[in-house]
């Protein structure tokens, strides 16, 4: 289908849906109470996001945001009250009736939160080619919309350019534990439901990382639905535009803390729990400005970490049998490869089988945040029966 077709038919999609109001998509999460204290109803009523890009909350006063699919504005709305008067705010949709209600809202919201003028400037664009200058956006935020663009790596590129250099995004968007078929990908109304675009998670992370993006990891995660045994998941992620400024090197050595064993950085250096690696200025800027600062120790001089290190993370399986119960677990990055203390090798986006003691391990609190877990039996699994699951024919 040409990339004119599925812009038109989502474009009339939601132009039909600002219109009738009609209920669309996911879960989102959203504290509907507090926003409805400074957030017209209207606006409220046509919230098609599925999730809540909770990188808002990261927000300070005075930043620049942009919102990329503003659709009623909701998101829009919140960063404005976030920002403040002094900041800013860029929503930018390609559909003329989502903008003209958007900004037919803006003076009331501005009026609830007390400011002068609105500090949100609505914009006709495209995703892929957006009217925002370079380098001039603290932080991106979308909420289920990149899904519906048929040229992501253009997206991708697109949140790169105008990004300040140390800036970040927090994207909330469906991805598939596997490729959409193409007669799936064919069906024009599928488009516009947020499934025909929606990329494995693999390609989304991958095509992030290519634009330049780095620490991209996972901030929220909702199971959605399964259709054709295809899981569509609605995924929230957060990652950073890198400066590569001035900044002198003030670490010669890195140590990781856990909680895997192993894990491969989005730069492709390895690191052992435990072992200090020496690095250079760019991984150091990768390690300290993004979401694996916490994960490591930085030195002058190397430094092994022991078990009885305060900041050594480790979960070991329970001595419990193996049970297979249709279980998959997704890495979400930030790393490449990660592997866990029973020799699971974990590949960011791809869905590997677990066995329920694994499962066990991976929802413990330090490993939760890094996976997505999904149950690809479709009925339950009665049996009961410990398995082999090791990679050496014994159990993890
Ligand atoms: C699912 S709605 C989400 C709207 C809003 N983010 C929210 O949370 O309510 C998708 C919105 O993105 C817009 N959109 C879809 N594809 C787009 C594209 N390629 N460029 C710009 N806007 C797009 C649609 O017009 C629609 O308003």
């Amino acid at each position: 289908m040409p990339n004119e077709t599925i812009t038109q038919t989502v474009s009339e999609r939601y132009a039909r849906a600002v219109t009738t109001g009609e209920e669309m998509c996911c879960p989102t999460g959203y504290d509907h109470e507090e926003l409805q204290k400074f957030i017209p109803e209207a606006v409220l009523k046509v919230s098609y996001g599925c999730g809540t890009p909770v990188g808002l909350t990261t927000v300070q006063p005075g930043e620049t945001v942009l919102d990329i699919g503003s659709g009623g504005g909701i998101d829009c709305f919140e960063a404005s009250r976030r920002v403040g008067a002094e900041g800013k705010v860029i929503g930018i949709d390609m559909t003329d009736e989502m903008l003209a209600l958007a900004k037919s809202q803006a003076p009331i919201v501005a009026k609830n939160l007390g400011y002068a003028t609105s500090n949100v400037d609505f914009r006709k664009g495209f995703a892929d080619a957006m009217p925002v200058d370079d380098h001039c956006v603290d932080l991106i935020v979308s909420n289920c919309v990149i899904n519906l663009a048929p040229d992501k790596v253009k997206v991708f590129r697109e949140m790169y350019r105008v990004l300040k250099p140390g800036g970040r995004f927090t994207i909330s968007d469906i991805v598939a534990d596997q490729p959409i078929p193409n007669y799936m990908i064919q069906d024009k109304e599928k488009w516009g439901d947020c499934l025909s675009g929606a990329l494995t998670l693999g390609d989304y992370w991958g095509g992030l990382r290519q634009a330049g993006f780095g620490g991209i990891h996972q901030v929220g995660f909702i199971p959605w639905r399964v259709i054709d045994g295809i899981h569509f998941l609605s995924l929230t992620l957060t990652g950073y535009k890198l400066s590569s400024d001035s900044i002198k090197q003030t670490a010669q050595f890195a140590t990781f803390t856990g909680p895997f064993s192993r894990i491969t950085d989005e730069r492709g250096h390895s690191f052992t729990r435990g072992i200090p690696q020496s690095i250079d200025r760019e991984t150091e800027q990768l390690l300290k400005n993004s979401s694996y600062r916490e994960l490591f120790v930085f030195s002058d001089s190397p430094t092994t970490l022991t078990k009885e290190h305060p900041q050594w993370s480790s979960v070991l399986p329970e001595d419990a049998p193996c049970v297979w119960k249709g279980q998959y677990a997704l890495l979400t990055g930030p790393f490449v490869e990660a592997c866990d203390d029973d020799e699971h090798t974990f590949i960011c986006g791809e869905a590997q089988e677990i066995c329920s003691k694994t499962n066990k391990v991976l929802e413990s609190e330090a490993y939760r945040k890094y996976f997505a877990v999904i149950n690809r039996a479709s009925e339950t699994v009665t049996s009961q029966e410990p398995a082999a699951c090791g990679p050496t024919d014994g159990c993890c």
